[in-house]
């Protein structure tokens, strides 16, 4: 198998860490529908919603990734009821800050007063809230830390090159966070699956700064997100549901046990391939890309929140969350709510 790596997760046994308290998310205000964007490149809504599901998305104006990730932070304590200053850890997954140093979530931790916490960031592109999630999980787990503030959260406008049109219709910016606690639930689940495959990562990449010093000046590169769209569309509609199944299996459950499937938001027809490949009901597969398009980082975090607002969370539910992104790195994690 092409994209097939050593996958990692703990075993049967593992029993659930954490629980998840509070969430929330922030949107820019901007709203950029098809039809605009049909005016800056040769582009049409037909076209990006046939191909993509996307109907509009969110563009910063000035909002920052750590602007958007602190909005989004505030809203999953106030939704946990809990004072920033009791939060341990602060992870932010993100492949779009505006700086190199200090990290967002250094940034997000000084915006919203969590001075109590550990803050760093985690880059594994449209996979990282999920990294971030199981890293968290593996903290609260040994007994570390008792409880995390997971952010995934990108500015993507800032690394779009708005002149080509099969990227710049893709994406869009926001932030989804969640607050999670230690649970001591005995029976409920956590488990996760989980890989990378660093010999594909050509196919998705985007340049930060030129290599070059005083003493050595290396080739200009792309400061924006160059991709190969349909060798991604393969990897992710083969890899997805691979690693889905992996998970299950190792859960020793099937499709028909889980009750919502909350994906990373990339093509609608990627989700409905994975679904088809899985045999899952469609229907369990809430989707948000119609008006968020893709936001990478943030994209389950979102439409976790979406899902949790809209009152569809119930305890005792069994929650998938999966995504791909650049890297090639994917992830699925199972959880009991
Ligand atoms: N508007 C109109 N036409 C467009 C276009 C756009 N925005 N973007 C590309 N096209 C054109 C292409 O130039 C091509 O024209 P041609 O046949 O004359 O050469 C045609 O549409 C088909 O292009 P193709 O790339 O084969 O389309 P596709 O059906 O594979 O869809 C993607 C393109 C990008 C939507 C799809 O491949 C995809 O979603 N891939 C995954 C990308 C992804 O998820 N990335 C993020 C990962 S986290």
């Amino acid at each position: 198998m092409p994209y097939d790596n050593p996958v990692r997760g703990p075993g049967k046994e593992k029993k659930m860490s954490i629980t998840i308290k509070g969430t929330g998310s922030a949107l820019p205000e901007k709203t950029v529908t098809n039809e605009e964007l049909s005016k800056i490149v040769d582009t049409g809504d037909e076209w990006i919603r046939e191909r993509t599901g996307i109907g509009e998305r969110r563009i910063a104006t000035g909002q920052t990734v750590a602007m958007l990730a602190s909005d989004a932070a505030q809203k999953a304590l106030a939704d946990a009821g809990v004072d920033p200053e009791k939060v341990d850890l602060i992870l932010v997954a993100t492949c779009s800050g505006e700086q190199a140093l200090p990290c967002v979530a250094c940034q997000v931790q000084g915006l919203i007063g969590a001075e109590n916490a550990v803050a760093f960031d985690i880059n594994a592109a449209c996979s990282g809230f999920l990294f971030a999630l199981s890293t968290a999980e593996i903290y609260l787990a040994q007994g570390i830390y008792n409880n995390a503030l997971i952010i995934g959260a990108e500015v993507l406008s800032n690394i779009i090159d708005w002149s080509d049109r099969s990227t710049c219709v893709l994406f869009g910016d926001g932030a989804g966070a969640a607050y999670v606690e230690k649970d001591t639930r005995k029976k409920a689940l956590f488990q996760f699956v989980q890989g990378s495959n660093g010999a594909k990562g050509e196919v998705l990449s985007c340049g930060q700064r030129d290599s070059a010093n005083c003493f050595y000046r290396g080739e200009e590169i792309s400061k924006y997100v160059v991709m190969d769209g349909r060798e991604v569309f393969r990897f992710a509609t083969r890899q997805v549901p691979d690693t889905i199944a992996r998970l299950l299996e190792k859960a020793a459950l099937t499709c028909e046990d889980v009750d919502l499937f909350l994906l990373h938001q990339a093509n609608l027809r990627i989700i409905e391939g994975i679904a088809r490949r899985l045999k899952a009901d469609i229907q369990k597969f809430p989707v948000n890309i119609r008006h968020v398009g893709n936001t990478s980082s943030a994209s389950v975090p979102l439409l976790l929140d979406e899902v949790r607002a809209a009152g569809k969370l119930k305890e005792g539910m069994k929650v998938v969350l999966a995504g791909f992104g650049a890297g090639l790195t994917y992830s699925a994690i199972l959880l009991e709510i």
